[in-house]
């Protein structure tokens, strides 16, 4: 059984990044972790959906690749990418991290290719082996349905994460399962360990703000 998105590509647009930014959610906290990272040259969103935009705001990081199997999803991030209007949550977001509408409109030029691929087969993703300084994944190893698939996609993800180069993400654990894993620290810690990672942060944010979610882990890492 393929593992399910909270919600369809029109739905997520709108539910979660359209209107007010939703305090309690996590994103603030992913926020401040991305705020950390380094000026990266290249940088691969994977399960990137419609929303890698939100995620470059507090990053500095050059051309994007944002992979997704959804391509409605990657079609909704071109668009707005191409309008290079940040809507609701995204103002807020600019606000928290001391950017501006330029700096968003700058980012939304960065984007350099949208590609559909499966991230959670554990096969290799089109990119190639060592080309990115940043992986980033918001919302996609989350959906693995056993500890096994999370960490050869983990393994997968990673591949093109150049040596040096960092690596960041955060999963929602929801509260219905649903055939969801629990996330847990020792979880991330075995797939940073498989993959020559060394794990600078590792976190279990509460959330407040949304019933289908109890808690986000956040983490941060850099391949060795
Ligand atoms: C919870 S959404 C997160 C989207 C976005 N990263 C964000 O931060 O809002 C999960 C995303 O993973 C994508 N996805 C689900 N299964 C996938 C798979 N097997 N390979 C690649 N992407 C997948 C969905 O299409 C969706 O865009």
């Amino acid at each position: 059984m393929r593992p399910a998105t909270i919600a369809d590509a029109n739905q997520y647009w709108e539910r979660y990044y359209s209107g007010e930014f939703i305090f309690g959610l996590g994103t603030e906290h992913i926020l401040a972790v991305l705020q950390q990272i380094p000026p990266a040259r290249t940088w691969a969103d994977l399960g990137a959906g419609s929303e890698s935009l939100l995620w470059s705001i507090p990053l500095d990081a050059g051309h994007l690749f944002a992979v997704d199997l959804d391509p409605h999803r990657l079609a909704l991030l071109r668009d707005y990418a191409a309008a290079r209007r940040p809507r609701g949550a995204y103002q807020t977001a600019l606000k928290l991290c001391g950017r501006n509408a330029d700096d968003f409109a700058q980012r939304c030029d960065r984007l350099a290719a949208t590609i559909i691929a499966d991230c959670l087969a554990g096969y290799p993703t089109p990119l190639r082996a060592g080309c990115a300084d940043l992986v980033t994944q918001f919302g996609l190893l989350g959906l693995a349905t056993s500890h096994a698939q999370f960490l050869t996609s983990w393994k997968a993800c990673h591949e093109p994460l150049a040596a040096g180069g960092w690596a960041a993400g955060a999963n929602w654990n929801a509260t219905a399962k649903h055939g969801r894993i629990q996330l847990s620290q020792q979880l991330y810690t075995a797939a940073c360990a498989e993959t020559g990672m060394t794990p600078l942060l590792v976190t279990r944010v509460p959330i407040t703000a949304d019933p289908d979610f109890d808690s986000v882990w956040i983490y941060l890492g850099r391949k060795t």
